[in-house]
């Protein structure tokens, strides 16, 4: 039976961010909310039905991790991204960012350079200043609508003695599958100034057709790389919270690992080991499924978006559920920008602003929901721009 992702599920009940922070977040529950990046799809049944087989089981008790979740894990990397894991390279966490903060506080000292490349998701940048680091940007450039790493100016980076770099691969915001020439660019770079990278690869999975995600610790065995995956945003389980690092030097997985041990974060719970490992071992055909309805709803929203106001463009995305909408044409500050998606289009968005200064004028777009939804906020969108202009 083929998924039917046009199914409509109410969230409201359930207390998710998404629909429930809704008044608090955009000042109005009257938004269409295509904000936080999860999807309002039902996650795969192989997932829901270990979970309920779980529940039945009436103790919760501490919960080990165990052997077949590594080897679940491990055949899935190997086989949707031909990256042979080490077992003893993985190191297991509640969440990306968490793991982020652990490995940025174990590799490195207080006021140590850590880069970022802007526009970026919030939590890159207070993962550096929260942890008593120095914050230097390596914006990307925007180039005939596509988003490229300013290689030159990287190397300025890391000449001025940065200690990391935080990579974002595939890229949120911009929706960037960064391609191996690229990849390699950055690790020369890294391996001539002995760059630690932290590359977040937490939507590895969610892959347009024609690109290709390369885990970044396949291409090199000399530089230090810390990569840190999951299935949260793969198949909709990101509540669950549980992730991995994989880190390929020795010394500095040991660093990571005493981080993890001292502030006790390693530890997790029966449900989300559960859904983990269940969406690794039945999980494929859903998504591939998933990535054939998403790409068709890409196409549609930029079909009908572009058709209509003509200064919003969308940076096409490569892989991801976000896309980048360029409103800077509508000649609007961010603030106006704001104000006009929440009250004029009654459409919840994430502000650009908000992943840096190199934001600004953008928005982005979360497009992981029934496609009606997703096409009837784009009629709101397009109306409300028609009002301001008729
Ligand atoms: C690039 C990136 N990293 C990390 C996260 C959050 O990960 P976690 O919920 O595991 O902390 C997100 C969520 O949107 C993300 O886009």
């Amino acid at each position: 039976m083929p998924i039917d992702f046009d199914q409509i599920i109410d969230r409201t009940t359930s207390s998710s961010l998404k629909y429930d922070f809704r008044k608090v977040y955009f000042g109005t529950e009257d938004v269409i909310p295509l904000w936080v990046a999860d999807m309002d799809f039902a996650t795969p049944e192989a997932v829901t039905h270990a979970l309920q087989q779980r529940a039945s089981h009436p103790i919760y008790g501490y919960t080990l991790y165990p052997e077949s979740l590594f080897t679940v894990m491990q055949d899935w990397f190997k086989n949707r991204h031909n990256w042979s894991i080490e077992r003893n390279s993985i190191l297991m966490c509640p969440g990306v960012v968490p793991s982020m903060h652990a490995a940025i506080e174990a590799l490195s000292k207080p006021d140590d350079i850590v880069i970022v490349q802007p526009p970026i998701y919030q939590p890159f940048f207070s993962a550096v200043t929260e942890t008593g680091r120095k914050l230097v940007e390596n914006p990307l450039k925007l180039e005939q609508g596509e988003y490229y790493v300013d290689f030159e100016h990287l190397e300025q980076c890391a000449a001025s003695g940065a200690k990391l770099l935080l990579l974002c691969s595939p890229h949120n915001p911009v929706g960037r599958v960064w391609q191996r020439d690229e990849l390699e660019g950055i690790l020369d770079i890294a391996r001539r100034y002995q760059m630690t990278i932290i590359s977040d690869e937490i939507h590895a999975d969610l892959i347009y057709p024609t690109y290709k995600h390369i885990p970044l610790a396949t291409l090199t065995d000399d530089v230090s790389i810390v990569t840190a995956v999951s299935p949260s945003k793969t198949f909709n389980i990101a509540g669950l919270g549980l992730s991995c690092l994989i880190v390929n030097d020795r010394q500095h997985r040991k660093l990571i690992q005493k981080v993890f041990d001292s502030g006790h974060i390693s530890a997790s719970n029966p449900f989300s080991i559960t859904a983990f490992e269940a969406a690794y071992r039945g999980g494929e055909m859903w998504l591939d499924e998933l990535m054939v309805y998403l790409d068709e709803t890409r196409k549609k929203v930029i079909e009908l978006i572009e058709l209509n106001p003509p200064e919003i463009t969308i940076v096409d995305s490569q892989g991801t559920y976000l896309l980048w909408l360029d409103c800077r044409a509508m000649g609007l500050t961010d603030e106006e920008l704001k104000q006009f998606f929440i009250y004029k289009a009654k459409v919840g968005l994430n502000p650009g602003i908000s992943y840096g200064k190199a934001g600004s004028g953008f928005m982005r777009m979360n497009i992981a929901a029934p496609r009606k939804t997703v096409l009837e906020a784009c009629q709101r969108i397009i109306r409300a721009y028609v009002d301001g202009h008729g």
